[in-house]
């Protein structure tokens, strides 16, 4: 267990990493639950397992593979992470986002974040995506952040602005890109929450009402630690159930990684899309 890494620490990460690459990647692919298929098209793909790499955080999490694919995707060099860790799987939030320190350290400017996530807004269903345009950090608000130790004052600032976590510019990208890929995309705020438990009524209406549209148990820490590091982030959400508000329907991991089947080929349309235009 990890509390806080030094930079020298992320830095051998980081170069065990190099050492597999042939290529500069030039943006980064962080695949949540059911969501690693589209790492499947990768062109020149090299692969490189999580246990390959020492000191890397391995998921124990069915539906995430375990690697990281680097090649081509409509001619932008790219790191996909097929799979992440969370922090209910007893990681530490510094494990947690070693990852998008690592990028950072290899001087990847971009990070497309995907992720699995239940509907709040009534609006979404299955099979949807969504578009975040901001975040409630509920998991690290009140006190297991992220950026809690020393500051690493060589990638960020002690108290980083969240302002825009998520970058317009790249909003406005896929947007455009879903536009012209005939995919709906819709927007909202993603709530972080620790989990593994999924929320009772009481939690999913109390989301409501503090303006989140979608739910999940990732993401937040990795966002605000790119952040911190300059990183610009765009953030896309894969609807895979709809919040149980009312108390009659009951929500399973099977239901996420199903709805990752339906969701995989948008996903990799918006984000092909979404490349051909950063
Ligand atoms: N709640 C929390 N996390 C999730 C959900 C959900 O309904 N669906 C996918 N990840």
């Amino acid at each position: 267990m990890k509390e806080f890494y030094s930079l020298e620490e992320i830095d051998r990460v980081a170069a065990v990493i190099r050492s597999h690459f042939t290529i500069n990647p030039q943006v980064a692919i962080i695949l949540g639950s059911g969501l690693g298929e589209m790492a499947d098209s990768v062109r020149d793909a090299q692969v490189i397992p999580y246990p390959e790499i020492p000191g890397w955080p391995i998921s124990t999490v069915p539906g995430h593979q375990g690697r990281i694919v680097t090649g081509k995707l409509e001619g932008r060099n790219v790191m996909v992470l097929q799979g992440r860790v969370h922090y209910y799987e007893g990681y530490t939030m510094a494990e947690v986002t070693l990852p998008v320190r690592v990028m950072q350290r290899l001087n990847i400017p971009s990070l497309i974040v995907t992720n699995a996530a239940g509907a709040i807004n009534p609006a979404f269903s299955p099979g949807d995506l969504m578009l975040i345009t901001d975040q409630l950090n509920l998991a690290t608000m009140a006190g297991v952040h992220p950026l809690r130790g020393p500051n690493l004052d060589d990638l960020g600032p002690r108290f980083p602005d969240m302002s825009q976590a998520y970058d317009r510019p790249y909003s406005q990208i896929a947007r455009d890109a879903a536009v012209e890929n005939q995919i709906l995309l819709h927007e909202g705020v993603y709530a972080g929450l620790a989990g593994p438990s999924f929320e009772t009524p009481a939690d999913l209406r109390f989301l409501r009402i503090a303006g989140a549209d979608a739910v999940g148990m990732s993401t937040v820490p990795e966002v605000i630690v790119a952040r911190h590091g300059g990183t610009r982030v765009l953030g896309i959400s894969g609807i895979s159930n709809k919040a149980n508000l009312d108390g009659n329907t009951v929500t399973s991991h099977e239901e996420v990684l199903a709805a990752g089947r339906v969701l995989v080929p948008k996903l990799t349309s918006l984000i092909r899309g979404v490349l051909r235009r950063m």
